[in-house]
């Protein structure tokens, strides 16, 4: 479905991406690891549009992407969470989820409040299908809520819901149990399982790798700025350069 070739990014000379060519097969769940600094969100920020690449290509369905606008990328079907949350506060958690449907990613996120009015009064069917979102990971009953006076695992779901409600082709999701405790982790990876159950095709930046061992249909591991490595989850966990360049140093950190 998406397929890097040769992607580099550079911030002010130095490499945070360094030719990485990688696929993401359709109806798949791969999942993106490496140690912190390893260019995981810059990958996801590139494919996204909110940063345009140095050099290389982003094919999204047979279509050359980079360098397109965050905006225009949404409307192709590629939706995202942040690794940090991107909420609006003082909104309610079904006005976040609306604006979903609108458009998301970096720039583009106050057009979507600008939209908010439209969206409420364009009838049921929208509401309808932001509750069936927040259904999916157990926030209807929150709807009215503030989203600023939400716990932090609630908040990450909020950002998952606002991320599928518009039905997104391909769903880019960075560390979205980062911070959540095993209990609420365990919930949020059945929601994983059950979204690519239903077909979607998810991109997952995670460091939890008990998560990604177990979800996961293909692992990409990144360090400083390389793909080191592709392969089953079994397959990566045996690769020495990966023992090495992740699992040594978590151990070692440890
Ligand atoms: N906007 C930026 N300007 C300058 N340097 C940046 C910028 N964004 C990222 N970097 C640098 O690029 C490298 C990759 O960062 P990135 O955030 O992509 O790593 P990551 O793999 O997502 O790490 P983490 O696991 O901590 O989230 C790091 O050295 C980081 O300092
Ligand atoms: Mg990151």
């Amino acid at each position: 479905m998406l397929r890097l070739d040769g992607l580099s990014k550079f911030f002010g000379g130095l490499p945070a991406l360094q030719d990485v060519s990688i696929s993401v097969p359709a109806g798949q769940l791969t999942a993106l690891i490496g140690p912190n600094g390893a260019g995981k969100s810059t990958l996801i920020n590139c494919m996204t549009g909110v940063l345009p690449p140095s050099s290389g290509s982003i094919r999204f369905l047979d279509q050359e992407i980079a360098g397109f606008t965050a905006h225009r990328i949404t409307r192709l079907g590629i939706h995202r969470t942040f690794q940090n949350l991107r909420l609006f506060p003082r909104l309610s958690v079904l006005d976040n989820v609306l604006t979903g449907l609108t458009c998301e990613g970096g720039e583009s996120m106050i057009m979507a409040m600008l939209r908010l009015p439209y969206l409420r009064h364009r009838e049921r069917q929208l509401k309808l299908r932001a509750l069936e979102a927040m259904d999916q990971f157990g926030l209807a009953d929150k709807a009215q809520w503030p989203a600023g006076v939400l716990a932090y695992g609630d908040k990450k779901r909020v950002e998952l819901a606002r991320a599928i409600v518009g039905k997104p082709k391909l769903l880019l999701l960075d560390e979205p149990v980062a911070g959540l405790n095993a209990e609420e982790t365990a919930a949020v990876g059945e929601q994983l399982r059950n979204l690519r159950r239903a077909g979607h095709t998810i991109l997952l930046v995670e460091h939890d790798m008990d998560l990604v061992m177990n979800i996961a249909d293909l692992v990409v591991v990144l360090d400083s700025g390389r793909c080191i490595a592709t392969g089953t989850a079994d397959e990566v966990r045996r690769n020495p350069l990966v023992l090495e360049a992740y699992l040594g140093r978590m151990e070692a950190t440890a």
